[in-house]
Parts: structure tokens; C-alpha cells; sequence
């Protein structure tokens, strides 16, 4: 086998939170009339909250914000995509990706998340994948947000790994460089494989089976 463990990105990987989180996002843009669409949208993927933010300030032209209000944005964001996350359920989950997982662990490759959000262990849950994962390192554990490889080189200490005997799957760009950064080989799905990013661009997420095989 090529690879030991896989570290799966969540939000756009696997599961679809990432439109819940343009969606909030959009919300708190328009109150603050600050134009805000898709294409800024795809550089939220895998960015940390407050660098979220950030981003969606740089259209807004009100009041200078102090780094109180600041965080009250971001709260206000994060009360709204929750609200969103609590209507999911293990439905949300294709048969694909839990399908490919199981393939996957079956191959004898151990499996962790590495995502920058603090809410991955809520999205778990949710999805019904509470506990089935070998290892989850995400927002919690981490000081710095992709495209920094620390969330994956945690994910790979977490699980006993060689960096170097672990692949990345990523829908992010900043994502992709994460896992390059962390000396890791990178399979990537949506946004960043449209723009190339990885090492394998894929278009559905049962292609793992055979990149893992190559
Ligand atoms: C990543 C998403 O998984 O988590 C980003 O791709 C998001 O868009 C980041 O900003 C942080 O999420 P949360 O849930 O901690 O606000
Ligand atoms: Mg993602």
C-alpha cells in the first residue's frame, strides 16, 4: 500500500457543511453591506474563523471595528451556521463516502479528520460518525489555520504516523498547500481540484480506492 493513513478534511469532503457556512457568512455580509459572493466564498474553505472574518471585511466600508465587535461577528456567524447544523443528521452522509471509509479501513489504512473548525466534533455527531474515526485533529487543537500543515502534522502525531505515510484529501486550495507543507501527498475534491492542487484532482471521492493502490 502506498500510504498508511488518510487525513480527510470535513467541511466539503465529507460532508457538505460548507454551504451552511456561505450561507451564514452571506447573511452577516449583507447586514453589514459589505458585498460578499461565491467566488470570495471559496477563499473561506479551510480558513479559520477570524481569518474568515477578515476576508469578509475587506468589502466592508462602516464604522472602523474594535476587536470586541469583532468577535461578536463571529459569534453571531457561528450561532447561525449552528442553527444550520443541527437540522443534520446521518442522512447528510452519502452512502459513497461512508461506503469508501469502511473500503478504505478494510484496506487495513487507519483514518483521521483534519479540520480547521471548531465545530467538528458537533458535525461528527451529527453525521454519525462520532468515535469512528482513529484520530480527529481540527480547530480545537491548533494554533494556526491552513494553509499552515499544523491541523494535519497533529493528525499524523495523533495517530502515531510518518507525515511522509499519510495522504490528504482536500476540497480547500489552502488546504492542499497544508498537506504540501506538511510534507504529505494530496488528493483533493471540488474547489481545489478544479484548480488543480493536488497531486490527484479527483471528481468523486470512491477514487481514493484506487489512488490508494497505484
Ligand atoms: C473549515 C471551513 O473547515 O473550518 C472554513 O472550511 C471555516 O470555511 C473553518 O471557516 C472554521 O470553522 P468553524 O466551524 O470553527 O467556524
Ligand atoms: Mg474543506
Amino acid at each position: 500500500m502506498k500510504f498508511k493513513a488518510i487525513i480527510f478534511d470535513l467541511d466539503g469532503v465529507i460532508c457538505f457543511t460548507d454551504e451552511y457556512h456561505y450561507r451564514a457568512w452571506k447573511a452577516l455580509a449583507d447586514r453589514l453591506n459589505a458585498p460578499f459572493d461565491r467566488t470570495i466564498n471559496n477563499r473561506l474553505r479551510g480558513v479559520s474563523r477570524m481569518a474568515s472574518l477578515e476576508i469578509i471585511l475587506e468589502t466592508y466600508t462602516g464604522p472602523e471595528l474594535s476587536e470586541e465587535e469583532k468577535a461578536a461577528l463571529a459569534t453571531e456567524k457561528n450561532e447561525m451556521y449552528r442553527e444550520s447544523l443541527k437540522e443534520m443528521s446521518p442522512a447528510d452522509l452519502s452512502d459513497e463516502v461512508r461506503e469508501t471509509l469502511n473500503a478504505l479501513r478494510a484496506k487495513g489504512l487507519k483514518l483521521a479528520i483534519g479540520s480547521s473548525s471548531k465545530n467538528a466534533p458537533f458535525i461528527l455527531k451529527q453525521i454519525g460518525l462520532e468515535g469512528y474515526f482513529d484520530a480527529v485533529s481540527d480547530g480545537n487543537n491548533i494554533s494556526r489555520s491552513k494553509p499552515d500543515p499544523e491541523v494535519f502534522l497533529k493528525a499524523a502525531e495523533f495517530l502515531g504516523m510518518d507525515p511522509a505515510d499519510c495522504l490528504v484529501v482536500e476540497d480547500a486550495v489552502s488546504g492542499a498547500e497544508a498537506g504540501h507543507a506538511g510534507g504529505m501527498k494530496v488528493a483533493c475534491l471540488g474547489d481545489a481540484a478544479r484548480h488543480g492542487a493536488g497531486d490527484w484532482n479527483m471528481n468523486s471521492f470512491s477514487e481514493l480506492l484506487t489512488i490508494v493502490e497505484e
